[in-house]
């Protein structure tokens, strides 16, 4: 059974999406089998942002038991795996949030990750993707709004049992005005497993409908998030210091 991890926010608009996509794709990078699921039913994100808008078959058509999860898994150019949720209007509804969970297990059995991309706000829908993960991963920018939405997260995903692996700075752009990491790590009562700058590429990733890992591989953004996908995969990340240290036999 593969290891199913939703990237939540609590508040829009932070990342999480970008989060999703580049974590999936690095995690392929590995070698891991990995499948990225859109369960934003309502807004879909992952399709349009990877190029893939309309395609036939899509989450809510596996939650309205109109076809099979394996029906709606398309591979994205780069060779990642992806599951896109619904543009069209006429599948926004009625579609069966409690089948999520078993949707999702079917996924990890095929996969080694399934990482679910999911909307923000605790609704009904983010809630059910949430119970369908057992890890959670939380994004958040460097500025109070997002860091209390991002600490509600982390404790509605405690109060559900589920493991929180830590938190994910995005868009930092190491100024003044921001938030300090500091802060952020005391107040969200997790460790923050990464820390991914501001970058134009990630704008530039998203006109070429593909992943800043695969399109910019040696900028700051993309090495950051192939480092996360090390520490989630239970890799030993060596940081520079490390690296020199080991190299010159110190410590
Ligand atoms: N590191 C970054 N540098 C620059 N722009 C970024 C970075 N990360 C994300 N963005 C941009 O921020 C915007 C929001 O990102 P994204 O769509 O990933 O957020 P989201 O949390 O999924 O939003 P929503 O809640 O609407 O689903 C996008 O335009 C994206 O390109
Ligand atoms: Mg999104």
């Amino acid at each position: 059974m593969g290891r199913v991890i939703v990237i939540n926010s609590g508040k829009g608009g932070v990342g999480k999406t970008t989060t999703a996509i580049n974590l999936g794709a690095s995690l392929n990078l590995l070698g891991k089998e990995v499948v990225v699921v859109d369960t934003n039913l309502n807004t879909p994100n992952i399709g349009l942002q990877l190029g893939a808008p309309i395609v036939p078959v899509t989450l809510n058509h596996v939650l309205k038991g109109k076809a099979s999860i394996e029906e709606a898994i398309y591979e994205h150019s780069s060779g990642t795996k992806i599951v896109p949720s619904s543009l069209s209007i006429k599948e926004i509804t009625k579609f069966n949030t409690r089948k999520i969970p078993s949707v999702v297990r079917q996924l990890s059995q095929t996969n080694d990750f399934v990482i679910l991309d999911s909307a923000a706000g605790f609704g009904e829908e983010v809630i059910a993707v949430i119970k369908a993960a057992d890890e959670i991963i939380v994004v958040t920018n460097p500025e109070m709004p997002a860091v209390t939405d991002a600490l509600k997260a982390v404790k509605v995903a405690r109060e559900m049992g589920k493991e929180v692996n830590g938190a994910i700075v995005t868009r930092f752009k190491d100024a003044k005005y921001e938030m300090p990491l500091s802060s952020i790590k005391s107040m969200l009562e997790t460790p923050i497993i990464g820390v991914i700058p501001e970058d134009k590429a990630v704008k530039e990733a998203l006109n070429r409908r593909d992943a800043v890992v695969h399109t910019h591989p040696r900028s700051k953004v993309a090495r950051k998030y192939k480092e996360i996908a090390r520490k989630v995969a239970g890799e030993v990340v060596e940081t520079r210091v490390s690296l020199i240290r080991r190299i010159f036999g110190i410590g």
